[in-house]
């Protein structure tokens, strides 16, 4: 079957500077390339659910400008139904900051419209939000719009996944209305208090199933992934050894994929290394939007 799934999530236009090392506190250094690309955690897994061939709605804000215009097509583009985006024309689109050097990526995001997403932008789509399998969250929009979004989808029982990232604390109101959660290990650490370091994250794992969420997914980068439900044990799935170009999104993908399986009814297992898929082929692309594999591209690569 098709999945329907409903993503309340940011829009970004994302400013990626190619550059070989980060400028210290006060220096000044010229970088080797610039880009303008459509990014944002909730459009990117929007745009990843599309191409994948899930029917998609996407709930988020944008500026009356430029940046707002050009990330509503490409959305529209990879067959996002934006129908229901609002323009919030007091406040600029939303940015993100990227700077990528050979080792290491640093993001600052400037949540402009996202921030304005309220309840009543939400509640607008109660009906779509009823004709879904799923809602899928993140953390780049006001936590109470992330909130309501999570008690309506309870409301009509509707799977609720929730991307915790960027990483802050949440309350227990919202976990316990979580179906599944895909923390990375500095999300771990944020959500439960724990400091991991190089430890394995079952502590941290379990601690998160007592607060009232159904099942972890932990994505541990190279390491691929962990997750553990309520009634099962620890489970491990390897990523998949690629030709890593944009590392950007890579979390995005993985949400994607594993929202995308859940609803066509795979178990977690299944669910989880479809995603470890997805995520593994966005990489070999440049851009965290533009980089997302269609299902054609995962059958064809991974013979699905
Ligand atoms: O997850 C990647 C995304 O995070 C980027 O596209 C950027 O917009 C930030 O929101
Ligand atoms: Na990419």
């Amino acid at each position: 079957k098709q999945p329907n799934i409903v993503v309340v999530g940011s829009i970004n236009m994302d400013i990626v500077v190619k550059t070989s090392r980060f400028p210290e506190g006060g220096e000044t250094i010229l970088g080797d390339e610039i880009h303008f690309i459509p990014g944002g955690k909730g459009a990117n897994q929007a745009v990843a659910l599309a191409r994948l061939g899930a029917q998609v709605t996407m709930i988020g804000a944008i500026g009356l400008d430029p940046f707002g215009r050009t990330l509503m097509t490409s959305m529209v583009d990879s067959g996002v139904n934006c129908d229901y985006i609002k323009i919030k024309g007091e406040a600029s689109t939303g940015t993100a900051s990227i700077t990528l050097t050979p080792d290491e990526n640093s993001i600052v995001v400037v949540p402009g419209a996202n921030a304005k997403l309220d309840a009543s932008d939400v509640q607008q789509v109660e009906t779509l939000i009823h004709a879904a399998d799923a809602v899928l969250l993140q953390l780049e929009v006001p936590l109470e719009t992330v909130e309501y979004a999570a008690a309506l989808a309870e409301k009509h029982g509707k799977i609720v996944i929730l991307n915790p990232a960027p990483a802050q604390p949440l309350p227990e109101s919202l976990l316990r209305r979580v179906h599944v959660i895909t923390p990375n290990r500095t999300e771990l650490e944020a959500l439960t208090g724990i400091t991991l370091g190089e430890r394995p994250p079952e502590e941290a794992v379990d601690k998160l199933l007592e607060s009232g969420v159904r099942c972890v997914v932990t994505t541990l980068g190279s390491e691929g992934s962990m997750w553990k439900c309520r009634e099962g044990s620890l489970q491990r799935q390897s990523g998949y050894r690629m030709n890593v170009v944009d590392t950007t999104g890579a979390g995005d993908a993985f949400n994607a994929g594993l929202a995308y399986a859940l609803c066509a009814d795979r178990g977690i297992a299944d669910a989880v290394s479809f995603a470890a898929k997805v995520s593994g082929l966005a990489v070999t692309k440049f851009g965290a939007q533009d980089g997302m594999p269609t299902m054609a591209d995962v059958k064809t690569y991974f013979h699905e």
